[in-house]
């Protein structure tokens, strides 16, 4: 259960073909809320100690995956907080706008896939932790 505003676990289909494996599929605007724009992946994770993510955007949506072993997503919406760990490749999380995520405890081999409704702007980021407090209070 998610708890934290902005975000929503995403469940893709899975197609088992037995011992010749499985395929998860997302499509726009039917298992991700949004078109997508631009894929990315995050992989060669093999320090432990790697944080990712600490930021917030204004106006992209995403859904990240971890479509190889498991990973620890940090949601914050600025009053609520929540981890979630990610282990199953048909199973990711929705980030919507003005939720502060990291992520962290990269397993061996862990690889995410991220499903974004925009091209990369840096300008969309909050990377500034009091800033993104101060903006999100000024929203309610
Ligand atoms: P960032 O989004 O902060 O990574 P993460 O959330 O996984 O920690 O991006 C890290 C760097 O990569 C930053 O310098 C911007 C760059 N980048 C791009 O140039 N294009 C992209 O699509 C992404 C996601 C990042």
């Amino acid at each position: 259960m998610i708890k934290t505003n902005n975000c929503k676990l995403i469940f893709l289909p899975k197609i088992v073909d037995g011992i010749d494996g499985s395929i998860s599929v997302a499509e726009s605007r039917r298992h991700v809320p949004f078109e997508i724009k631009r894929i990315y992946y995050i992989y060669d994770l093999a320090n432990e100690n790697a944080i990712r993510g600490k930021h917030a955007h204004k106006t992209l949506e995403q859904v990240i995956f971890c479509i190889n072993g498991s990973f620890l997503l940090a949601l914050d919406d600025g009053i609520n907080k929540q981890e979630v760990v990610l282990d199953q490749p048909n199973c990711g999380v929705y980030l919507g706008t003005y939720l502060w995520h990291t992520m962290t405890r990269f397993s061996k081999e862990c690889v995410l896939l991220v499903l974004a409704s925009d091209f990369f702007s840096e300008a969309d980021y909050i990377r500034d932790y009091e800033k993104f407090l101060k903006m999100v209070r000024k929203k309610e």
